[in-house]
């Protein structure tokens, strides 16, 4: 038996950062063919920030600072640090390696970046804790989330352009013996529903003939993801809660559209009020959302100590995760 699997976490802190241009749902309709109404009422979402000189980098090292900061620890006792991302600054370094320079960290990390799309905070924060139950002498894990979606939309697809936004998040965790954990996580590849291919310029003098490049923008069959993303956050959810003996107090899930968790809330029977909704602020910020949101319950005292949370998440990939944990 592993000893380390109930293991809980504590969440030590939390902090998020999004760009300084707000672009509201007007904005868009100057743009393409839409409404406030069509928006708000479809999705939940009023207004989206859009990066204009922020990069991904500056995002996740605000939204990190702060977090740390929070959390009232010396900054060398970070023993790991996780950037979960679909939209990082460059493919080598990692976004990871860059926060632990631009934070100052100790050289002695564990950082690598995890590309789950939506999904992404808690897979990172998932792996985090494993690494901390594998390695003692690390103390904190640092799990940041950050995008720039507006480097993957496609601003003349209004189907899918007025979904997204810009920002970050982060936490500092440790393990907790006290505190219960538990988790659920899955994966269904496929790139029908919801697809962004990466583009390479090839330049490789031997190919015989080089396959055409495709446009590195957001593909995606808006009903075909609700459905999977109704079932799959319900299933996940009810999956913990057989694992944990019950619901928690609290929802922190993935931000894609106010109807999507309304609709998992009336599968599971659970009252909307204990789903956090913020949705209208950022829009779908991918990996970013889950993290925000958190830190955003716990600055306003929504989320206090001792109640008990699960994040949930899914996306792209696809795939989906919940984590149950006391805060
Ligand atoms: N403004 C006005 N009309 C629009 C817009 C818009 N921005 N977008 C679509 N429409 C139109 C459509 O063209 C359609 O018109 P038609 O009936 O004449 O063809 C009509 O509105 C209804 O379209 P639907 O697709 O049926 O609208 P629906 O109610 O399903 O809402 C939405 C669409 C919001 C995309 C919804 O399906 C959804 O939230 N899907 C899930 C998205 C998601 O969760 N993505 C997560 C992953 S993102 C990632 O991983 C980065």
């Amino acid at each position: 038996m592993n000893i380390t699997q109930n293991i809980g976490i504590r969440i030590c802190g939390t902090g998020s950062s999004v760009p300084t241009r707000t672009v509201t749902n007007d904005d868009m309709a100057t743009i393409v063919e839409t409404s406030d109404e069509w928006i708000s009422t479809r999705t939940g979402i009023s207004e989206r920030h859009f990066a204009d000189q922020e990069t991904n980098l500056s995002l996740g090292t605000e939204a990190a600072e702060k977090a740390i900061a929070m959390a009232g620890i010396p900054r060398e006792e970070i023993g790991v640090v996780i950037c979960a991302t679909i939209t990082p600054d460059n493919i080598v370094p990692s976004q990871a390696c860059l926060l632990q320079k631009s934070l100052g960290l100790t050289e002695q990390i564990f950082a690598f970046d995890i590309c789950a799309a939506c999904t992404g905070f808690l897979y990172a924060m998932h792996t985090a804790r494993s690494l901390l139950c594998t390695m003692p002498e690390k103390k904190y894990a640092l799990v940041v989330a950050s995008e720039l979606l507006s480097r993957v939309t496609n601003f003349a697809d209004r189907n899918t352009c007025v979904l997204f936004g810009d920002g970050a998040g982060a936490a500092v965790i440790t393990l907790d013996e006290n505190s219960r954990y538990a988790f659920d996580c899955g994966a269904d590849g496929n790139t029908e529903v919801l697809y962004c291919p990466k583009s390479y310029h090839n330049t490789n003098p031997f190919a015989a003939s080089l396959p055409e490049q495709p446009e590195q923008q957001v593909k995606m069959e808006g009903r075909a993801v609700y459905s999977f993303a109704v079932q799959a956050l319900s299933g996940s959810i009810r999956r913990v809660a057989d694992q944990v003996g019950g619901y928690p107090e609290h929802y922190i899930c993935h931000q894609a559209n106010a109807r999507i968790l309304q609709a998992a809330a009336k599968q599971l029977k659970e009252p909307m009020e204990k789903f956090f909704l913020d949705i209208a602020k950022y829009g779908n910020t991918s990996a970013a959302s889950i993290a925000i949101a958190l830190d955003d319950c716990v600055r306003s005292g929504a989320v206090k100590r001792g109640e008990s949370v699960m994040l949930s998440g899914f996306g792209g990939g696809l795939s989906y995760g919940t984590a149950y944990f006391t805060f």
